[in-house]
């Protein structure tokens, strides 16, 4: 489970009003620090005229830098225009190991002010089941701050 105290802490890193790209890595790394489990934490960032997904800041192994429109799980939650946890990724039809230890999966999206899609923030985990609902609640709040400091960047 992931802990209550990272919301917090991200709040505060978000708050410095430093960079958009410093607070955006730093709050990565430290979700990726979060717990021994996470073996993946990092954005894609969306792209209205193809559809397609590609490779933005993150941390952990390097990972597919393109996703088209309905691959993955990244791609059946913009389809499904909701965010997902995946309990058992083997069991995921179309499942893309970036990382073959990954195990659990949790894709939230993330819009503009208006609604628009930019990205989503993609977090593995090195066992099944390790996002419950409390995590994906946590993760949904934390994007918050992330949606905005991902607005900042152009792809
Ligand atoms: N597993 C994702 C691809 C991205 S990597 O996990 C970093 C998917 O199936 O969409």
């Amino acid at each position: 489970m992931l802990p209550d105290l990272l919301k917090e802490q991200v709040r505060s890193l978000y708050e410095t009003n430093l960079p958009a790209i410093s607070r955006l890595e730093n709050i990565l790394c430290l979700l990726f620090e979060s717990s021994g489990q996470i073996n993946w934490a990092g954005l894609y960032l969306y792209d209205q005229k193809s559809g397609t997904c590609y490779l933005g800041p993150f941390f952990g192994k390097p990972a597919c830098m393109e996703i088209k429109p309905s691959k993955g799980v990244i791609g059946y939650a913009i389809d499904q225009n909701r965010n997902i946890t995946v309990a058992d990724v083997l069991s995921f039809p179309g499942h893309i190991a970036c990382d073959a230890a990954s195990r659990s999966e949790c894709v939230i999206l993330l819009r503009k002010k208006d609604g628009s899609l930019i990205g989503v923030l993609d977090v593995d985990a090195l066992c099944e089941n390790f996002f419950l609902a409390e995590d994906q609640s946590l993760l949904e709040d934390i994007s918050k701050f992330i949606e905005k400091l991902t607005g900042c960047i152009i792809l």
